[in-house]
């Protein structure tokens, strides 16, 4: 897997609006922004300026994909609050100040040694997994998608619900899930996960993307190791607040553990935006992360990290 490797910062373009359409609950945006198009990785996300001079700060929107000779890139919004709204309204014609792609892609296991691999979102979480699918299975890996969500409108990735956005024809199985049974298997998406890991491990050792809500994250991450121990990789794409996402602002850290040269292992408060938002699901400090219940979501800093690093590590 790629590891400590730098990405080009992204470039600022003012996209027009290709096309516009509703999948289920959330709306499909076609922008053309062809610099950012040649460049883009899945597990990217784009800086969206909402087009009202009150709002100052771009949204963040994973990008469900890239066409390097159409020039375009492609995000599903979820109408959340007043900018995804303003977005999630826009019509072609209209044009998205973007700054794209930024933060660090989904690593890819070396297409000499293809690694099977479980692709997991819930709800838009779901929108960078038949990218992602597309470049896994290209390189010969095995792959199985779960998708999931509170009801069937709010599901993305199954082409129960919309056949441009799903993996279905894309990875090898898909399995959906919704907590009310509107679709698919009652229950939670990472309800599907243990059987999914344990038919995938018999082919080697699994890789797990996920992406989605943090509790969703917890939830794969402990999954993961509960059923295959350490027998599994996990790269989980976080969506933590992020008010600049380019590195300036500092709203969106996490406690992040690492190996030092030295081999000791430090904690560091990373920015999502940078750093992300793809990370390692061991090197996440759970501990931490939710444990600031008076933000909106967030993480503390572990006792173990706060002050400055001292002789023989946090
Ligand atoms: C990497 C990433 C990928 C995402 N992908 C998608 C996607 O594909 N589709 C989608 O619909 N949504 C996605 N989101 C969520 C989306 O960015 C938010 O729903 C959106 O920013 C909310 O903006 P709003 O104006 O609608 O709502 P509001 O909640 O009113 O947000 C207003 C602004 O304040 C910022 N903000 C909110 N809380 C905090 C805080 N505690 N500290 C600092 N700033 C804060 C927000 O980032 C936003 O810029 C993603 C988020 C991230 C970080
Ligand atoms: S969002 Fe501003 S530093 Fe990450």
């Amino acid at each position: 897997m790629s590891g400590a490797v730098s990405w080009p910062a992204g470039v600022q373009e003012a996209a027009e609006v290709v096309s516009a359409r509703p999948v289920g609950a959330y709306t499909h945006l076609v922008l053309r922004a062809p610099e950012a198009a040649l460049r883009a990785q899945p597990g990217q996300f784009v800086a969206c300026g909402v087009g009202d001079s009150g709002m100052l700060l771009r949204r963040s929107l994973s990008l469900h994909a890239a066409d390097p000779e159409a020039g375009t890139l492609e995000v599903v919004v979820a109408a959340a609050g007043p900018g995804t709204r303003l977005l999630a309204a826009k019509r072609p014609g209209d044009v998205v100040p973007t700054t794209a792609p930024l933060g660090r892609p989904f690593p890819l296991p070396a297409t000499s040694s293809p690694t099977p691999a479980v692709v997991i979102g819930g709800g838009y979480g779901a929108a960078p997994l038949p990218w992602l699918a597309r470049v896994l299975t290209a390189a010969g890996s095995r792959v199985v998608g779960v998708v999931g969500a509170a009801s069937a409108d709010r599901l993305l990735g199954t082409s129960a619900v919309d056949d441009a956005t799903a993996l279905d024809g894309i990875a090898d199985a898909v399995v959906v899930t919704t907590d009310d049974g509107s679709l698919g298997a009652q229950g939670r998406v990472t309800d599907a996960l243990p059987e999914v890991l344990l038919e995938l491990a018999e082919l080697g050792e699994p890789a797990v993307y996920a992406c989605g809500p943090m509790p969703m994250l917890r939830s794969v991450q402990t999954t993961t190791r509960e059923v295959l121990g350490d027998q599994a990789r996990t790269w989980l794409a976080v969506e933590e607040s992020m008010a600049c996402g380019v590195g300036v602002c500092m709203t969106c850290v996490l406690p992040v553990a690492q190996d030092d040269d030295d081999g000791v292992r430090r904690t560091r408060m990373l920015r999502a935006c940078t750093a992300g938002p793809v990370f390692d699901g061991d090197a996440l400090r759970w501990d931490a992360i939710g444990a600031a219940a008076h933000l909106r979501g967030g993480a503390l800093v572990p006792e173990d990290a706060v002050g400055a690093p001292r002789p023989g590590g946090h």
